[in-house]
């Protein structure tokens, strides 16, 4: 086996993280999860998309089952920024947890009012989910073009004060790496890869799609191939910026593997819909290859 020399432990933009594994934002849900384990045990706890003012969410159903996965259509559902400062944010805090909040917005300005509101919070790292649809040019998601997506990236960095900014890249775009040059040209200080790609399934007795949005975020092992490459494309043109890999990490195995196509770090997400200890498990399991590795 070809082996990669690396610690246990990790720092990511200058904030130390005791193991290399978060939490995928949008899959931690802070009251229920810190029932099944303590989250200072994760490197890195990455909470859902917060937006400037509650969200409520796509029509039900949302979400549909897949070979290997998972679509779904929850359409960032939240209860706001201020909501988050006094409730997720303290409670995972005084649990020494390390925290990254996820960034959500329809307009730059929206973006900016959440980073402005957790600059001067204890977050410790920001994360911009990129995939959101750009409400004043059309709905096209910030993350599809490189200089919409350098632009907000820009402007976010502005409004996060001291706040490492690590932006979340969208797959589905033809070239991740010309997305990808063009946000750290801008002042990321890290990045996410990757969000859910696009797709969609169909009821054969109604012919009408499943999802009420139509389409959904295929997330889980059917995209765990499509991450590595994407990483590894990142990876061999920016050598240096500090890599968050994920998508269908169900195993330390998994994990391994985007570390070896250049991520520092990586992110469970889907495995913990269905077993809610898995980063939990996977940490350890990770913990295992790189000691073997030592
Ligand atoms: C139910 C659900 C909710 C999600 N919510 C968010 C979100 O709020 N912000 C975000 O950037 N990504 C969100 N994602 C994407 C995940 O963080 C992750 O990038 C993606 O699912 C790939 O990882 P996985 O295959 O391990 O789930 C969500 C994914 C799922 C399945």
């Amino acid at each position: 086996m070809v082996s990669k020399r690396l610690p246990i432990d990790v720092d990511i933009c200058g904030v130390h993280w005791k193991n290399r594994v978060t939490t995928a934002s949008g899959t931690f849900a802070v009251q229920k999860r810190s029932r099944f384990y303590d989250p200072s045990q994760l490197g890195c706890i990455t909470t859902k998309g917060v937006s400037p003012e509650p969200w409520p969410g796509n029509a039900q159903p949302r979400v549909a089952e897949t070979y290997g996965g998972m679509l779904n259509a929850i359409g960032l559902e939240n209860p706001g920024v201020d909501s988050y400062l006094e409730g997720d944010l303290p409670q995972l805090k005084r649990r020494g947890a390390v925290v990254m909040a996820n960034i959500v917005g329809h307009a730059a300005e929206e973006y900016c009012a959440v980073a402005e509101k957790l600059a001067g919070s204890a977050v410790d790292l920001l994360e911009l989910n990129i995939s959101c649809p750009n409400v004043k040019e059309g709905g096209i998601a910030f993350g599809t073009d490189a200089k919409t997506a350098a632009a907000l990236t820009a402007r976010v960095k502005r409004a996060a004060g001291e706040k490492p900014v690590i932006v979340k890249l969208s797959p589905n775009v033809t070239d991740i790496t010309e997305i990808a040059d063009a946000v750290v040209d801008a002042g990321a200080d890290g990045l996410s890869l990757i969000n859910t790609l696009i797709g969609m399934r169909i009821d054969l007795k109604t012919g009408e799609p499943i999802l009420a949005n139509k389409t959904g975020g295929l997330s889980g092992p059917a995209i765990h191939p499509v991450a590595v490459r994407m990483v590894y494309e990142v990876r061999r043109k920016l050598p240096r910026v500090p890599i968050i890999g994920m998508g269908g990490v169900m195993t330390g195995a998994d994990a391994y593997e985007l570390l070896l196509a250049g991520a520092d770090a990586i992110a469970v997400g889907t495995a913990a819909l269905a077993d809610p200890l898995a980063p939990v498990r996977v940490a350890a399991e990770l913990e295992a290859y790189l000691s073997k590795n030592e």
